[in-house]
């Protein structure tokens, strides 16, 4: 509760789906980066993590850095952060490159850019300090951002829960197919799964799609799918060079 020897915790800005992604110029141990500009194009998976040297964000780091060529391959660049300074995030790296094994992972080199973020104005900037979780460390969260720097989803985990890299695979993903199609993707939606045609917006094409018009499939008229083949979809959004 909060009295008047508590007083309320400054709001925190909560970036949403739609909204552009906030703009920060920030020192990486790649170099600085001008965010979004520098990735006018592509899209982005923005993460934080709690902290450098500790085993969760090890083997996400670790998973992130295997998986780098597969989000490339699909136009998605990959920007850590966390609060801890350079020299930490250099020096973890160069453990990690050296000494730690993580399932069938080893000598991995991490090669995207880890921000640096001390003063936590990237963090504040993207609501990625949960007090309530933890006041001094950012929580695990996950922006997706396209190519003309909008978030198009967010997803949060606690400190003690490690990131489901297929699903983060599977948005970005989902994303793009919506994007190229104009559909939709129903529950645990993967490429050469059906996929959900828009709401009919008049009556005679809701009658039209219940007699099966254009090869659309309906449980009932607000309820239409419709069959895209899995190499129609890798083929539109997989990066052809
Ligand atoms: C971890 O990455 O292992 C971790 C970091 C902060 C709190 C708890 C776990």
């Amino acid at each position: 509760m909060t009295t008047a020897e508590t007083p309320a915790p400054a709001p925190v800005a909560m970036p949403r789906i739609g909204d552009p992604a906030p703009e920060f110029t920030a020192v990486t141990t790649r170099g600085e980066i001008n965010f979004p500009a520098d990735y006018a194009g592509k899209w982005v998976i923005l993460f934080s993590h709690p902290a450098d040297f500790t085993p969760v964000c090890t083997s996400e780091f670790m998973t992130f850095a295997a998986m780098q060529q597969e989000f490339a391959d699909y136009n998605t660049e990959l920007i850590g952060l966390s609060v801890d300074g350079l020299y930490s995030h250099i020096a973890w790296l160069r453990t990690i490159k050296e000494k730690i094994r993580f399932r069938d992972m080893e000598n991995v080199e991490v090669t995207f850019p880890l921000i640096e973020d001390i003063t936590m104005e990237v963090a504040r900037k993207y609501g990625m300090i949960m007090p309530g979780e933890d006041s001094t460390k950012a929580v695990r969260a996950v922006f997706f951002i396209d190519p003309q720097g909008v978030i198009r989803a967010i997803i949060y985990y606690p400190l003690s829960l490690g990131r489901n890299f297929d699903e983060l695979l599977r948005v970005t993903k989902a994303l793009q197919a919506a994007d190229h199609f104009g559909v939709a993707t129903p529950a645990d939606w993967r490429p050469g799964e059906p996929v959900i045609v828009p709401t009919a917006s008049s009556y005679d094409t809701a009658e039209e799609r219940m007699a099966g018009a254009d090869g659309v499939k309906c449980e009932d008229w607000f309820f239409c799918t419709k069959d895209i083949p899995a190499d129609e979809v890798e083929s539109a959004i997989r990066r052809k060079d």
